[in-house]
Formats: structure tokens, C-alpha cells, sequence
């Protein structure tokens, strides 16, 4: 299998370790005194989600979903179905959904809808990176580490064919895959 190799590195392991303590002191100044439960999406926001509760000084619960992305039948991207849903009820509880990217917005926006559905007491939304240049539909992105440019990226749990997620930095793909993701 060939693999494309990394063009350059946009943010370093110091970086995002920095962007991360400040969204942390941020969602933790915000829900000082409260419970917060943080809810994954695997597998990419594993990562991303991992990091930022070691930084979190509120106490801190977690809970993961899967989603399949899917084409519908004009083959325009946006489709989105859980795959495996959270295992505890989130009802009268703070949650915050961590997404590892917010691209198109579509599957944020399907998330947030199931996750409100579920009576949760607040749900927030906290990304690692924020492509605003592709965004479709509008999201409310409460807490970003990142705002990126319109290219692919890997690392830091973001992967291209399943590799790359265990990198420690962010970067861009020398060859852009222009594949589905
Ligand atoms: P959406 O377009 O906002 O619905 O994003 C869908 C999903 O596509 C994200 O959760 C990521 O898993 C994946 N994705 C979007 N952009 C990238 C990228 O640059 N690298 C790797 N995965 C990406
Ligand atoms: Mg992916």
C-alpha cells in the first residue's frame, strides 16, 4: 500500500499541547462546580478528547459514539448514521461533544440533534480543528483549539486510510487525497 507522505507539519506536538491547556482553562473556568460528561466520536476524536480531559479540572465523565459517513444517492457527501451509540443516558447531564475536525458541518450538525434528543441539561461543542473555508451547514462551535485552511490533514487522531492518527502533530499530506473520507 502506498502511502502519501507529510508535507509539512501545520501545528507541533507544543502546540497543541498549549491550545489544548487554554481550551481546557476555559471549559473548566465555564463549569467550575459542575459535572461534565464529554462524549467521543470514534475513532478520531479518541485523541483529542483523551488530552484534553487530563487538562480538565472539573469532574470529568466520558462516553463514546461511532458514526458511518455515507453518500446519498446524487453522491454528495452529508449522510450520517450511528454505528454505536453512547453507552449511558446523557439525560439532565452537561455534555460536550468532542469532535476531532468540523468540515462540512454535517455530521456535527447530526450529532448535536441526536445528542439534544436525549434531554441532556446543556450541550456544548468542543472541536480540535475548525475548517470554517468548507462549512455548509452552520454549527455553534463553542470551544476550538484551531482554525485550518482548506487542506487535508492527519495527526493528532485524524487519519487518511486509517493511518496517521497516532501522530503527535498536525499535518498536510503532500498528495491530497480526493477521496471520500
Ligand atoms: P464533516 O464534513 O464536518 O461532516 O466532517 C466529517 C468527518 O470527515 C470528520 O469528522 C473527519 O472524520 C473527516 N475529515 C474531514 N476533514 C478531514 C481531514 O482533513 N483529515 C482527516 N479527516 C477529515
Ligand atoms: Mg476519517
Amino acid at each position: 500500500m502506498s502511502v502519501p507522505a507529510i508535507e509539512r507539519v501545520l501545528f507541533t506536538e507544543e502546540e497543541i499541547e498549549r491550545a489544548i491547556r487554554r481550551v481546557a482553562a476555559e471549559i473548566s473556568a465555564h463549569y467550575a462546580g459542575r459535572e461534565l460528561k464529554l462524549v467521543g466520536v470514534l475513532k478520531g476524536s479518541v485523541f483529542f478528547l483523551a488530552a484534553l480531559a487530563r487538562e480538565l479540572t472539573v469532574p470529568v465523565k466520558v462516553d463514546f459514539l461511532a458514526i458511518s459517513s455515507f453518500a446519498n444517492q446524487k453522491g454528495a457527501p452529508g449522510m450520517v448514521r450511528i454505528a454505536k451509540d453512547l453507552d449511558d443516558s446523557i439525560e439532565g447531564e452537561e455534555v460536550m461533544l468532542v469532535e476531532d475536525i468540523v468540515d462540512t458541518g454535517f455530521t456535527t450538525r447530526y450529532l448535536l440533534q441526536h445528542l439534544s434528543g436525549r434531554g441532556p441539561k446543556s450541550l456544548a461543542l468542543c472541536t480540535l480543528l475548525d475548517r470554517t473555508p468548507r462549512r455548509i451547514v452552520q454549527v455553534p462551535v463553542d470551544y476550538r483549539c484551531f482554525e485550518i485552511p482548506d487542506r487535508f490533514v492527519v495527526g493528532f487522531g485524524l487519519d487518511y486510510k486509517q493511518l496517521y492518527r497516532n501522530l503527535k502533530y498536525v499535518a498536510v499530506l503532500n498528495s491530497e487525497p480526493a477521496t471520500e473520507i
